[in-house]
């Protein structure tokens, strides 16, 4: 089936071949400590053989989740879950997904998510739509406490309970959360819903592989078979025992330092396809955790092209000279449209008369490429042979593995998330919440 691949060709006029391939053993062990969990954050490594432990009887029973609701004949499933209990599903559904199935029928329910934000505008809108849809849902949460989803869920399970009755809507919920801890565990025990278990040594960023992402992919129609298939096939592609030379997930971490001990302290990755708008948003929250501490970390940002090249174009090809793009970059598309002959030409396109839109998507591309790097900005390439659920599965365990390998170049604990705690304590504290009384006139004190 191929795989994908990745060309830095384009960075080697700013770091030299030697500089990049220095990374080369300290990689190795970085990789073997993965592996052999033990380097730092080691109780949070269960992602590491994830794909390679995933039994069929597991995906089987997920199957039989997923027909058992669409078998109510439901028109919307929702998500409810944040971060990590959110955007590994929403970045693989909206990539495989037609650009408009909001507004097509195919068969499958429409895949809409809530509990990643706490918009009032959102969660009532949300309710509104579903008065009058048939549907189901999933809540997602590790930790079982997330204000977000936790907030969306109370309201929603009310307004499920109140049309469905309380034991039909029981059959309409799957809750996915920690084996035995949290509130979330509690509560789907008391009321009974189907769960899974979100393993206790797998992060929420690096949870897409587990119920956490499967459950909502397989129910908006895509096959989860191929997607860990893919990730599989990644797992080996990037064990500890394959050369760097041909170790992707080695080389990308080894470029992306190299880069940075050279100043390049933003990435963005990059997509001409605005299907994969949600894959950089997942990305972006893989490393942006995982790195962005102890003052360290490369800035993921991330931009869809072409039409960013008329907003984020000028800043990237003659702003601040700190930046380094790495483009998602898809050989084939799913569909083909030939640019026609037309007999006043007034747009002046007859030039490209016979072309695909594809081809002028590519030119783009590669125009856009040769200007950055002309600029000051090096270039990555990874190609996706195409946008389907095998190669999703190997980008996803691609973008994993040396993300755990960069983040120990970078000589930080590449599994937790200390600062998120911030915002959420002085949240707790200008709400009042029980607990938070020394911190509510700590804060009260400072407004
Ligand atoms: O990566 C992470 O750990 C976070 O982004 C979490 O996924 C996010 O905060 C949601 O947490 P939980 O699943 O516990 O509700």
């Amino acid at each position: 089936m191929g795989n994908i691949s990745l060309n830095f060709d384009k960075t080697l006029g700013f770091v030299s071949n030697e500089t990049i391939s220095s990374f080369k053993d300290e990689l190795q062990k970085h990789n073997e400590a993965l592996h052999n969990k033990t380097g730092k954050g080691n109780d949070f490594l269960g992602w590491v053989n994830l794909p390679s432990s995933i039994e069929d009887t597991f995906l089987a029973d997920v199957e039989a989740s997923v027909e058992k609701i669409k078998n109510k004949n439901i028109d919307i499933f929702v998500v409810v879950g944040i971060g990590g209990s959110y955007l590994g599903a929403k970045a693989v559904i909206d990539a495989l997904s037609d650009n408009f199935s909001q507004f097509k029928n195919n068969g499958n329910p429409h895949v809409i998510f809530a509990g990643q934000n706490i918009s009032e505008d959102y969660l009532y809108e949300l309710r509104e739509l579903l008065k009058n849809r048939e549907y189901a849902m999933t809540v997602i949460s590790k930790s079982g406490t997330t204000t977000e989803p936790a907030l969306a869920f109370r309201a929603l399970k009310q307004d499920i309970e109140e049309k469905y009755g309380k034991e039909e809507a029981a059959e309409r919920i799957i809750a996915v959360t920690d084996a035995e801890r949290g509130a979330l565990r509690e509560l789907a025990t008391k009321e009974g819903y189907k769960t899974y278990v979100i393993p206790d040594d797998v992060g929420g960023r690096f949870s897409v592989l587990t119920p956490v992402g499967l459950v909502a992919i397989g129910m908006a129609g895509f096959n989860i078979r191929e997607f860990v298939k893919g990730a599989q096939d990644m797992e080996v592609a990037t064990a500890p025992n394959v050369p760097f030379e041909e170790n992707l997930a080695a080389q990308y971490a080894a470029v992306r330092n190299a880069l940075y001990n050279d100043g390049k302290s933003i990435e963005i990755l990059v997509n001409y396809n605005p299907k994969l708008h949600y894959i950089a948003e997942w990305w972006k929250q893989l490393y942006g955790e995982s790195e962005g501490k102890e003052g360290k970390g490369i800035f993921p940002a991330a931009v869809d092209f072409s039409s960013d090249l008329h907003s984020m174009g000028q800043y990237i090809q003659e702003g601040e000279r700190k930046l380094f793009e790495t483009v998602i970059s898809v050989d084939k598309v799913d569909r083909e449209i030939i640019i026609e002959e037309d007999a006043d030409n007034l747009d002046k396109l007859n030039y490209l008369a016979g072309k695909r839109v594809d081809h002028v998507n590519k030119m783009a591309e590669l125009g856009t490429t040769i200007a950055h790097v002309d600029g000051g900005v090096p270039n990555m390439q990874i190609q996706l042979p195409q946008i389907n659920e095998y190669y999703l599965g190997q980008l996803l365990y691609f973008f994993e593995k040396a993300c755990g390998l960069s983040g120990y170049v970078l000589d930080v604990n590449p599994f937790d998330q200390p600062g998120v705690e911030a915002y959420k304590k002085n949240m707790f504290a200008l709400l009042e919440k029980p607990g938070f009384e020394e911190e509510t006139k700590a804060i009260k004190a400072r407004i």
